[in-house]
């Protein structure tokens, strides 16, 4: 297991280039099982959750390489086996997201009922319920999803809502399987994610009939059948969030090139609020800070709000500004486990509910902390990068599940972190 060693305080300068997203290119990989042929992805990064996605196509009878270019390219003429196994989805929830292309494909698919996992319950509930809607018929057996659509899907109006607001991967399974259903579709309450306006454009490259894309309402004309086709992934706006989150907590000066700030308003207008500069510059932006961090205010909420996947970064910004803010998370209210361990590198957190307090601190000092989850270790490093001393943050796998080889791009701006496996 490999743990990273963090020399700290650093001041960040330079220039890095923000990687496709990981949050796009899963559903996209998913998407190639609508069609029989070959797809091609372009950009899609180099990250674990990847390769564990693509082992799950490989399972259900697709053929996947990559072009020494980078280009993903997923065969799907082949699905023989409908089956998302234990084994797998346990290792990545957002495996769930074949369940829709698969009933559409193939109409049938059993998929294994993800569990709980370090960010909170994350039920499916609203996914299985959209997908009944279109006409499939689901019952849980061994732990398993086994859904059947033997008559094909028919297209409805779907309201697709529920307690914490709109589903990401519920609206993409939904979505997916809505492009081949008989009829017309109309997800109301859909995901407006930038993530899932790439997949419903994506889907219309391959011949599907969607509109009202970046909506809460999408309309869905099902068709016949979908072509595989040829996408080039987004920007990263989690990653491109970190590292303005890095330059920031590091009083440094970052040029985030392959950035779209305009997918990332909510960010950008926190970070001006604190005191960051952020400016747009070329294909991305400018981001620096020299004076002190004003304390601030940050709920978390379903997109074009602030995304919960920067909450505990900025929880590690604001850990040094000059007196109280408040984090209220609205989208998975139990998603903090770390603050117990920015508490151990003298951070002055309170949690009360869904919300915690921080009280600003003049300095972190660095310590052995323990990364829970993919974003919490993003905010440990971090955390690490300003604090005087060492820290050593364990369980970095977490980390490279999103995050493609992050010592590696922030060493040459200025950061010290070493990968040492123990
Ligand atoms: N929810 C339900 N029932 C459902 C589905 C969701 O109650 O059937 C609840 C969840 O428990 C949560 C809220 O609805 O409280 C929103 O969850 P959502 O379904 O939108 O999350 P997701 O689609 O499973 C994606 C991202 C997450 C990101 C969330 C929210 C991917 C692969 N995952 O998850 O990314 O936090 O949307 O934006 O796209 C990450 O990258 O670190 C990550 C966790």
């Amino acid at each position: 297991m490999d743990v990273f060693r963090i020399e700290g305080p650093v001041r960040l300068c330079g220039s890095v280039r923000i990687n496709g997203s990981k949050n796009a290119s899963l559903p996209i990989m998913a998407a190639a099982i609508l069609s029989a042929g070959k797809s091609v992805l372009k950009g899609v990064p180099n990250l674990s959750d990847i390769s564990v996605f693509g082992e799950l196509l490989r399972q259900l009878g697709c053929r996947l390489s990559k072009t020494p270019a980078g280009d993903l390219h997923i065969d799907s003429t082949v699905i023989n086996n409908p089956v998302g196994e234990y084994e797998i989805v346990r290792r990545m929830r957002a495996s769930i997201c074949i369940l829709g292309p698969l009933l559409a494909r193939c109409g049938r698919a059993e998929v294994s009922m993800p569990g709980g996992c370090a960010i909170g319950d994350r039920p499916v509930d609203i996914h299985l319920r959209g997908l009944k809607q279109l006409g499939v018929r689901i019952n849980l057996k061994n732990g398993y999803i086994v859904a059947e659509a033997p008559h094909g899907l028919t297209g409805r109006d779907i309201f697709l809502g529920g307690p914490f607001g709109s589903t990401v991967l519920g609206t993409a399974n939904v979505l997916m399987a809505a492009t081949l259903a008989k009829g017309r579709t109309i997800i109301e309450s859909a995901a407006c994610e930038p993530e899932i306006a790439h997949l419903a454009n994506c889907l219309n490259k391959m011949g599907a009939k969607i509109t009202g894309i970046g909506s809460p309402k999408l309309t869905i004309e099902g068709v016949k059948q979908l072509q595989p086709g040829e996408f080039e992934v987004i920007p990263d706006r989690i990653e491109a969030g970190t590292f303005m989150a890095a330059a920031a907590i590091t009083k440094g000066e970052l040029k985030l090139e392959n950035c779209q700030l305009e997918d990332m308003m909510a960010v950008v207008d926190k970070l001006r609020n604190i005191g960051v500069t952020v400016e747009s510059a070329g294909d991305g932006c400018v981001v620096s800070r020299t004076g002190s961090m004003t304390p601030i205010d940050v709920t978390t909420q379903p997109y074009p709000g602030f995304p919960t996947d920067l909450q505990a970064q900025f929880m590690a910004l604001l850990a040094l500004a000059e007196g109280n803010s408040i984090i209220i998370e609205k989208v998975f209210p139990d998603r903090f486990m770390h603050v117990a361990e920015l508490n151990r590198m003298a951070a002055n957190l309170r949690k009360e509910g869904p919300t915690v307090i921080v009280a600003g601190v003049k300095k972190l000092i660095a310590a052995p902390v323990m990364a829970s989850d993919l974003r919490a270790s993003a905010a440990l490093v971090l955390a690490g990068l300003a604090a005087e001393g060492t820290t050593v943050v364990n369980r970095v796998y977490h980390i490279d599940r999103g995050y493609e080889r992050i010592e590696e791009r922030l060493n040459p701006l200025g950061a010290k972190i070493s990968r040492e496996s123990v």
